[in-house]
């Protein structure tokens, strides 16, 4: 995966973002609790500002996958105030044709990395019970489930299974 590159999107790419998260949205309606009709209705300048940070005052690293040039996954690693030490990620996505080779795990990576440079020792997420290739990957990378499964989504019979990882800083 020589041509895969990892970049962080900023408030210029939001039209790729736009694109790559409908895509994901539309592909993969049980795994993220937001639906493609609640996000196909941003407009534009939403789209644009949620790639904002220092507008919306969030720590955030919003990533983009490329290979070839071609936009093949998302994830997003974010850190909400008050608690600055718990990193959460959303909305990873790998395109269909890509799964498989890695693309996830090197998102995760640099995620991880990112969250041991802001001094963070969790990492958090949410991961739709049924949605085996997404808690193997999970799971792959280190973490283990931690509290009460949650609603999908008030319209959805699904079951999420928060998940954490504990992040070791070398002394
Ligand atoms: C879950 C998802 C992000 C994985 O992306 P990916 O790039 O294919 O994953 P990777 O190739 O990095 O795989 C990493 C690990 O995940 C697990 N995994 C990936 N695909 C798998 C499969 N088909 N079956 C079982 N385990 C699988 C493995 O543990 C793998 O590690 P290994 O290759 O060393 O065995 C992708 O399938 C996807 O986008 N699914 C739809 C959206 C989604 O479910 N997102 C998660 C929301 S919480």
């Amino acid at each position: 995966m020589s041509e895969l590159d990892i970049k962080i999107l900023t408030p210029e790419d939001w039209e790729l973002y736009k694109t790559a998260r409908l895509n994901s949205l539309k592909e993969s309606p049980d795994s993220f609790g937001s639906t493609y009709n609640q996000e196909a209705a941003l407009l534009d300048t939403e789209w644009r500002s949620r790639l904002d940070l220092k507008f919306r005052e969030i720590d955030a690293l919003p990533l983009i996958a490329e290979f070839k040039g071609q936009p093949v996954g998302i994830a997003w690693g974010c850190i909400h105030k008050p608690n600055l030490k718990v990193a959460h990620i959303y909305q990873m996505w790998v395109s269909p044709e890509l799964r498989g080779k890695g693309i996830a795990k090197s998102l995760l990576l640099k995620i991880e990395g990112w969250a041991l440079g802001r001094r963070c020792s969790l990492m958090v997420l949410g991961v739709t019970t049924s949605n085996e290739v997404a808690v193997n990957l999970y799971r792959s990378f280190g973490f283990v489930a931690a509290g009460q499964l949650e609603e999908l989504r008030a319209d959805s019979p699904l079951l999420v299974q928060p998940m954490t990882k504990e992040l070791n800083h070398a002394v």
